[in-house]
């Protein structure tokens, strides 16, 4: 067990980014009450996923991350999570095919709901109100009881976590993930895009193939992984006193485990070393986000990595590399190379959202889907000269069909940002455009399964 640390030890250290409550006591009452309630996932699911990560930081598999910037309240519906899960098997189904290897599969779902901010308050006209900071504080209406933080939407979030996960769990293990249903993961709106029709030509050879292994006794009654999958959850570790009071003593192992999501991570504005954030993550055994903006110095992440992953175990921390698309050959080369000269065992994953969102002249805030791109080809180019494995991507995305990203196939422009723009807080990939980044990618892992086959058949001649 980690050396002086208890679930509420970061509450002595400086801390950035809290909302401020009026009333403390009620506060107090419901972090109470939820560290009675059920835990929301288990810790053996917690270190499965670490199991699976090690993977990806050994350079055999790889990792898709992905969901809403923000849940919120209002989009609560059973539609959306089977529209995200849908598309979400979509990309992996296409990356596996590609990469021929296997895809962790972890969504921002199911705890995503408070949000970090760039200024505490906001002004609209003569007005000042706090900064809206996700559903689970206060609520995105510029009026000032909205904008109050409410101790009660802390429970509401629990729940409906809970219910999300409860669908979750029920679409990956019960028949949906099944591969045999492959063709029928496709959304209609995306059916006639050229994504769609490439995707139908994989689906087609998918189900041949697995026409083939039925032939040769090979089905999905008798194997699990071809009727169901592995399915995870994560969030950004943010809101303290909801996480501790989630934090649970695993009687399996002794440890403490954060059970408000199988994954957490730190911000890109709450890692100081010695603040409250990184304190709370370093004495739980989940695996660790990390997200590593444009501002973390090498020797930084060191100090981090080895405050929160001191035994430099594989599945442990991922850093989630945001740099925004022109500064990646600035950053990545560098901490990559810190981190190998310290022979520390990471997942290297691709944030290529955070880094390229801008103020579109309509005033929507938006990311060109070209920027987004190109931080991703930048990021397996310089892993690809650094000799370290690209180990997956983070996004925002959406299974419907809003338009909130400019670009891709259906070239999305800034007047169309009006149309359906839903997001809570940053703008998502809507379902077409994420599995078009998922073929990218594809592309990607694809041309670097076959250098490595050419230098291994190099190397065996
Ligand atoms: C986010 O992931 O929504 C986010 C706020 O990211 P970052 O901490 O990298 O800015
Ligand atoms: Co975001």
């Amino acid at each position: 067990m980690t050396a002086n640390w208890s679930p509420d030890s970061w509450r002595a250290k400086p801390i950035v980014q809290v909302p401020e409550y009026r009333d403390q006591a009620s506060l107090g009452a419901m972090e109470d009450r939820i560290s009675t309630y059920p835990p929301l996932v288990f810790a053996g699911e917690a270190r499965r996923l670490r199991e699976q990560l090690a993977d990806v930081a050994a350079g055999r598999s790889f990792l898709l991350q992905g969901g809403d910037c923000a849940e919120s309240f209002a989009e609560h519906s059973a539609d959306n999570i089977r529209d995200f899960f849908r598309v979400f098997l979509q990309m992996a189904v296409v990356m596996t095919y590609a990469g021929a290897m296997p895809v962790v599969k972890v969504g921002r779902i199911a705890g995503q709901f408070a949000k970090p901010r760039s200024a505490p308050t906001e002004k609209q006209a003569d007005r000042e109100l706090p900064s809206y900071r996700g559903d689970i504080i206060n609520g995105i209406d510029f009026d000032e009881k909205a904008r109050n933080p409410d101790p009660e939407r802390i429970v509401m979030a629990y729940r409906q976590s809970a219910a999300t996960l409860n669908l979750l769990r029920a679409f990956a293990q019960g028949g949906f993930a099944n591969l045999e249903h492959v063709h029928e993961w496709m959304l209609g709106f995306v059916t006639d895009s050229p994504q769609g029709h490439h995707y139908q030509e994989i689906a087609d050879r998918i189900s041949e193939s697995i026409a083939f292994m039925r032939s040769c006794g090979i089905d999905a009654d008798r194997v699990a992984q071809l009727r169901s999958t592995d399915f995870f959850t994560s969030h950004e570790a943010l809101l303290l006193g909801y996480e501790q009071a989630l934090t649970r003593l695993d009687s399996t192992s002794g440890d403490w485990y954060a059970t408000s999501g199988h994954m957490i991570w730190i911000g890109d504005r709450t890692r100081q070393a010695d603040h409250a954030h990184v304190e709370f993550c370093r004495g739980v055994n989940n695996p660790i986000g990390l997200k590593c903006g444009p501002s973390l110095e090498p020797d930084d992440l060191i100090r981090l990595i080895d405050i929160l992953n001191p035994a430099n175990e594989p599945g442990r921390m991922t850093l989630i590399c945001r740099f925004g698309s022109k500064k990646v050959f600035d950053n990545l080369p560098a901490l990559v190379r810190a981190v190998e000269r310290e022979g520390r065992s990471v997942v290297w994953s691709c944030d290529p959202m955070h880094g390229n969102t801008i103020k579109a002249a309509t005033g929507y805030k938006t990311r060109p889907f070209d920027l987004i791109l190109s931080e991703v080809e930048d990021f397996f180019a310089v892993h690809r000269t650094e000799g370290t494995h690209p180990g997956g991507v983070h996004i925002e995305m959406t299974g419907k069909d809003v338009t909130e990203c400019t670009g891709g196939a259906h070239a999305i422009t800034e007047e169309n940002l009006r149309d359906r723009y839903h997001t809570h807080c940053d703008p998502r990939l809507n379902a077409d455009q994420a599995l078009e980044l998922a073929f990218l990618i594809a592309e990607l892992l694809k041309r670097d399964r076959l250098a490595q086959n050419g230098r291994t058949a190099a190397i065996a001649s």
